[in-house]
């Protein structure tokens, strides 16, 4: 297994660039599904996830092929051969679950293994599983898979009313209910911009969908879907990560193609910490002007709160903070495994249930720490790139699923930092 080496090297400057983004290319890609005709994503991110949906989706007998090196996904799904997704690819990432909306409302039937859960938590599925009933579909859970089948006549349109607002849920919900016949409202939707993102495409197939954004969005169902070509939205996680950056070393960084409307809640965080957020054409600059952070307290919220996929790396930068910050993770149940790899570093955090109190020191010291779950592993990394000596962060696979050529990007603005290959 690969390891990253990181070593203090002094504030950045330069630009990083951006890739689309990993949670919005994954929920679109599977609504290829839905359509005999050539859907086809540019902008896409490379990314291990990416490259296991496509996996998965080849699976069904869709057929996928990256171009322009893995920029451009074209895909096609006239000639699948089956609906049965299989354990031993859905088990690598919870993702998967995102195709049993699309077969369901095009097939009538699928069989879709459950993901089980992660590191950061159970992560069940069972908003995904009420909202396709909602549609009118049958649920069988056996031996570990869904089984779901439609009524005869096909999804019909429904009330999908969600008890809190499930990111992954309110995706099949949108998947599916394109095809349901009649009218769809899903109530407390998500409101994240990958959301947007996917009904925006659906849009440019033919779907007919009102409200993305906001907590209730409705759906005629129609009979079916054309072809679409599609730019995935820019990664707002990733655009967080490197902004960061710069925050935690000094200096100044332009995050390409960064917008403040992808990143509100969390521009407002580093405005409270002493960091300067200046939108330009190229993208967001941000800067350190100030020896040391100040404390912010920080509470994890479905968008537009801050968002939990960034909460490991803000800690990061409170580590060294002027001052006490109190996080508090309201999304996941289980998502501070990196606060004690941090402490390894020299960094002082109390852990309690759903809350982490970091306690500011002056500076953190490089040591050997260990990723424990993709947002973890570049938290990590940035509590290296201004530690005091050397930061070796090994079990990078989890990095690799998403964020592309992080060394790379780090290292053009001048961040000391290598991939060491695994033995
Ligand atoms: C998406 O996961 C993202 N993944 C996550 O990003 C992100 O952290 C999360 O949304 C919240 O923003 C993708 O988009 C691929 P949820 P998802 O359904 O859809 C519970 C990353 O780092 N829940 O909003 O799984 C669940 O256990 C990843 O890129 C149920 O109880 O998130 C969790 O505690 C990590 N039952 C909470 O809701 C359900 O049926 C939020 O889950 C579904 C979810």
């Amino acid at each position: 297994m690969d390891s990253i080496l990181v070593t203090g090297n002094g504030p950045l400057s330069g630009d990083i660039p951006i890739a689309g983004a990993k949670n919005a290319c994954l929920t679109l890609m599977p609504a290829t599904l839905l359509s005999e005709e050539p859907l086809t994503l540019t902008n896409a991110p490379r990314l291990s996830d990416i490259r296991t949906m496509t996996v998965l989706l080849q699976s069904l007998g869709a057929e996928v092929t990256a171009l322009q090196d893995g920029k451009v996904l074209a895909m096609s799904s006239h000639g699948l051969t089956t609906q049965r997704a299989d354990y031993d690819i859905v088990r690598k990432m919870r993702a998967s679950i995102l195709v049993l909306g699309p077969l369901l409302a095009r097939f009538g039937h699928a069989e879709v293994s459950l993901p089980g859960g992660c590191a950061i938590g159970a992560r069940p599925v069972d908003l995904h599983l009420k909202a396709m009933e909602a549609l009118g579909a049958e649920m069988d859970l056996r031996d570990g898979y869904v089984h779901a089948k439609a009524p005869a006549g096909g999804l019909r349109g429904g009330i999908i009313e969600f008890p809190f607002a499930s990111v992954g849920a309110t995706e099949n919900a949108l998947l599916a209910a394109t095809l349901a016949k009649g009218t769809t409202e899903i109530r407390n939707a998500a409101r994240e911009p990958e959301i947007v993102d996917l009904a925006q495409c659906l849009r440019k197939m033919g779907a007919q969908i009102e409200g993305e954004g906001s907590s209730t969005i409705t759906i005629q169902g129609v009979e079916r879907l054309g072809g679409a070509t599609h730019r995935v939205v820019t990664d707002r996680i990733e655009l967080g990560t490197y902004m960061l950056a710069p925050a935690v070393c000094g200096g100044e960084v332009t995050c390409l193609g960064g917008t403040i409307s992808l990143v509100e809640s969390f521009c407002e965080k580093l405005d409270a910490a002493g960091i300067s957020v200046e939108e330009t054409e190229k993208g967001l600059t941000v800067a350190r002007r100030t020896d040391r952070v100040k404390a912010v307290n920080v509470t994890t919220e479905p968008f537009p709160g801050f968002p939990t996929d960034l909460q490991a790396q803000m800690m990061a930068l409170l580590c060294t903070a002027d001052g006490s910050s109190v996080l508090e993770e309201k999304i996941f149940e289980n998502r501070f495994m990196h606060a004690p790899e941090l402490t390894r570093m020299g960094a002082r955090i109390d852990v309690h249930g759903g809350t982490a109190t970091v306690h500011g020191v002056e500076r953190l010291k490089g040591a050997p720490v260990m990723a424990t779950d993709l947002r973890a592993s570049v938290s990590l990394i940035l509590a290296g790139l201004a530690a005091e000596g050397e930061t070796v962060v090994s079990r990078v696979y989890h990095l690799d699923r998403g964020y592309e050529n992080v060394e790379d990007k780090l290292s053009a603005v001048g961040a000391k930092i290598e991939r060491i290959q695994g033995q």
